[in-house]
């Protein structure tokens, strides 16, 4: 049986806004479905929930409407003891409820940003909102929506929103979307990117979410930085050419923009550094929107992810539709590496197929994969997030193997979920949501990680059509 609270939204995208198009036209209701139909069999260790965040606006956009502006939409599946159960909730940010005490949007999306709305409209929800539609992470038993311009949003077990969370009031400014969790310690580093001085702020929470360490520092110019990396001692970032626009961004010019003549290099700080730590090592001029992981042999450290040699997201007001070409859509596998006693660093691709959502098993995080996943694009017609081809890299011979999903298939982001009982890299199973184009229906697929070219060994029928979205994560249940 399926239920629904009655919660609805109201976009038709009657102004034909490009990121609201097909399978990005946001869902109107929220659903909880007891028990899911099953094409296949779940394993019987796989026990927890899989979510995904995305956007999914409740009202109809003012102005442009860009993909990262939307509603943050959760759409989970528990697994327990091989029967699967749905459940999707918007996150109730402050902006939304508003929002929805107005009874129609008030924020206008990123394209007109500087837009803010009056708070004698909005009242106390601020001249930001802050949509949590990016990733959801699990920290010291707090499940944490993000979004890297604002405060973490705390979610409870069943998708409601508890509210923001600054860590008992030691966070003050934002966090990123991808923090990095040491699977030895527990610990979380995170950061966030500012665009004054100082630019970059660094964090580390214990294993019990008390924040313990906190570090500003400088970079040439504010950039965007999206993720991150550890080793099992360092903290690892990119300072890549995606430059804000400070001056141009009053005008109604780009946000960012793409300035080479800022270069890329990498920064290295021990865990528990400070500002005067970090060191930076210059590598090609390039952006990785996504990293694998990275970890240390020795004096090496390397690192992977996808590579972008330039990366436009058309967030300005003007933006057409072909600037969300294939290098808006997907990187290509890459992998870097540093010297820190020579200062040598080098890098090489490590395919020619365009992906994205790069994920390892992450009790790994830190210390050396063999195992890259990837969501990758075969299809000619590449647009961003629509990805076709799950792909499993083997860094010991180089080989992939992959899978694709058919013609009228679409794919999201993998979450690794192990093996409990498992005792190898990838003992356990890739977890992802689709969308059939042919019949407007969404399945969440479990596939066996030891052999992605088998394709699912389980499907779970989800009750309504998952827009297209960004980051999934796989919460086992405690065991
Ligand atoms: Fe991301």
């Amino acid at each position: 049986m399926t239920i629904t609270t009655g919660l609805t939204g109201h976009v038709t995208n009657t102004a034909d806004q490009l990121d609201l198009r097909g399978n990005m036209l946001p869902v109107s209701q929220e659903l909880t479905a007891e028990r899911c139909d099953v094409i296949g069999e779940i394993p019987s260790s796989l026990n927890g929930m899989f979510v995904r965040n995305g956007p999914n606006p409740m009202y109809e956009p003012i102005g442009k409407y860009h993909m990262f502006d939307g509603d943050g939409m959760l759409h989970g599946v528990t697994i327990a003891n091989g029967v699967a159960s749905y459940r999707n909730r918007w996150i109730r940010s402050k902006g939304l409820e508003a929002e929805m005490r107005l009874g129609h949007a008030a924020y206008p999306g990123l394209s007109d940003v500087m837009n803010f709305p009056d708070e004698s409209v909005v009242g106390d929800a601020g001249p930001v909102k802050n949509p949590a539609n990016t990733h959801i992470v699990r920290h010291a038993n707090k499940i944490l929506a993000l979004w890297e311009q604002g405060l973490p949003t705390h979610i409870a077990a069943d998708l409601g929103t508890v509210g923001p969370w600054n860590f008992d009031g030691e966070l003050s400014g934002a966090m990123t979307a991808h923090p990095r969790i040491d699977p030895r310690t527990g610990m979380m580093f995170f950061f966030s990117y500012n665009l004054f001085a100082p630019h970059l702020s660094y964090y580390v929470a214990d294993a019990a979410g008390k924040l313990v360490h906190k570090v500003n520092m400088d970079l040439p110019a504010p950039v965007m930085i999206h993720d991150m990396l550890i080793t099992d001692s360092h903290s690892v970032f990119m300072d890549s050419p995606v430059v804000f626009n400070l001056e141009g961004m009053m005008s109604g010019e780009p946000m960012v923009q793409w300035q080479p003549e800022n270069g890329t290099r990498i920064g290295v700080i021990p865990h528990f550094g400070g500002a005067d730590d970090i060191r930076w090592f210059d590598v090609e001029t390039s952006h990785v929107q996504h990293f694998w992981n990275a970890w240390a042999d020795g004096n090496r450290i390397e690192l992977s992810g996808c590579r972008f040699n330039q990366i436009n997201f058309g967030i300005e007001a003007e933006a057409s539709e072909t600037d969300a070409g294939v290098e808006s859509a997907g990187g290509l596998p890459h992998r870097y590496w540093i010297d820190l006693q020579t200062g040598d660093t080098g890098s090489e691709d490590i395919d020619d197929m365009h992906g994205e959502f790069c994920r390892v098993n992450d009790d790994y995080a830190g210390v050396r994969t063999n195992y890259l996943y990837m969501s990758g694009f075969t299809r000619d017609a590449i647009q961003a997030a629509d990805f076709d081809t799950i792909v499993k890299y083997d860094q010991d011979d180089d080989s992939r193997s992959s899978w694709y999903i058919g013609d009228d298939g679409h794919l999201g982001e993998s979450a690794f979920a192990p093996d409990p009982n498992g005792t190898k890299e990838d003992d356990g199973w890739l977890i992802n949501s689709t969308y059939n184009s042919a019949d407007d229906t969404s399945e969440v697929i479990i596939l066996d990680a030891r052999d992605v070219a088998a394709g699912p060994v389980a499907r779970v029928q989800i009750p309504q059509r998952m827009p297209f979205g960004f980051h999934a994560n796989w919460f086992p249940t405690a065991s």
